[in-house]
Order: C-alpha cells, then structure tokens, then sequence
C-alpha cells in the first residue's frame, strides 16, 4: 500500500513539474536568455562632459533581472582628466575596484567616532576596497582620461551621493539645519542647496 502511495505521489509530482517547466521556465532559463541577451556595452567610452566629470555605467538588477538574489553587480567608471567620482555610498555592498586606464586618488572614511580617512593612489591593474556603507571617492590626478571597473556585493547597492543627498534633497532641507551642521553662513547653504537642486532636478 505504502508503494502504491508513493508511485501515485512520485507520478503526480512528475506530471506537476513537466507542466510547470512547459508553460513557465525556470529563473536560471530566464536569467540565461537574459543574460545572452544582454548588450553591457562596457567596452564603450562614456561622455563625462558633467559638472564631476566622471560617469558611472551599471550592470545590476535595474540592467538584468536574473540578477535578483545573486548578491552581485557591476559598474563602469570613467573620468575626464582631474574628473572624480564624487564622495558617495553604497548602503547594501562593498565594492572591488580595479583600475584599467589611467591613475586614481582613492579613498575612504571610517564611521565615528574615528573618521579615519584610508588613501591611495591607483595605477594601471591597481585594485582597491570600499567596504559597506563607508563614504568613498575617486579622483583622476592624470592629464588623461581614466577608466576603472568595479564589482559591488549586492545585486542593488544604492548609492548616496552626499552633496546631492544633503544639499539637492526634495525638497530642500531647512537651511537652519544645515548651517548649523555643517558650521556655514546661511548664504553658502542656500547657493548650494541652489546648485544641487538643479543638479538633481
Ligand atoms: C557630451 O555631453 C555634453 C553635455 O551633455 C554634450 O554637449 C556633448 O555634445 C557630448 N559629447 C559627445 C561626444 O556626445
């Protein structure tokens, strides 16, 4: 009886799964057709004509939805000469940068109480870590353009970008707030909370 049970049981399930797999494929079949399909074009320059000059190209879930889960994604960064990738987060991953073209001023800052800034200069193959949340930037001191790619541990990192979060926030943060915070006049706020409203809208 027990044999039969499981026969009916094992059939059922068999059946089950060849129609779930005919009219639905499997996430690893999606994320295969996606990822065949897609087209990075991370071999391609990036204009950085922009007030930083720099520009970042991502490949995470936003770009391939099978990444969904996996924990990673990617980015590339170009730089103008003297362009910079602005102090910035990623509130869900660390980040592995490695350097292709070019030669970075990198660094990061520790949380409080310590604030302890951790640089270096990066050349051609150099490779550098970011971790989790910390504020990071990287600077192009050559007078050519730079590239570097970096892996980042989530599939959706987020990003901070601390003067347009602070200053080009909608709307605005009271200037009182930030006056106080960051020990300016008045007028200093509100000229940068002008420019990074535009810059943010
Ligand atoms: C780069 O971007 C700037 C500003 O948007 C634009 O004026 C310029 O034509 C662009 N250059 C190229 C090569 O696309």
């Amino acid at each position: 009886m027990k044999g039969v049970q499981f026969l009916v049981a094992f059939v059922f399930l068999a059946l089950a799964s060849s129609f779930a797999t005919a009219s639905d494929p499997s996430p690893l079949q999606d994320f295969c057709v996606a990822i065949d399909e897609y087209k990075s074009g991370l071999n391609v320059p990036r204009n950085t004509s922009n007030p930083v000059g720099s520009t970042v190209t991502p490949v995470n879930v936003a770009q391939i939805a099978g990444l969904n889960t996996l924990g990673v994604s990617l980015v590339r960064i170009d730089y103008a000469p003297y362009g910079q990738n602005p102090p910035h987060t990623h509130p869900r991953a660390s980040e592995i940068l490695v350097v292709q073209e070019g030669t970075l001023y990198v660094g990061f800052v520790t949380s409080n109480p310590e604030n302890k800034l951790f640089t270096k200069v990066l050349n051609k193959g150099d490779v550098f870590v970011f971790p989790v949340g910390l504020i990071h930037f990287q600077f192009n001191i050559g007078k050519t353009n730079a590239v570097a790619f970096a892996g980042l541990s989530s599939q959706n990192p987020g990003v901070i970008t601390i003067a347009n979060a602070v200053f080009g926030s909608d709307p605005a943060i009271n200037p009182d707030v930030l006056a106080r915070a960051f020990q300016l006049g008045q007028k200093v706020v509100k000229s940068l909370q002008a420019k990074f409203w535009w810059d943010n809208n």
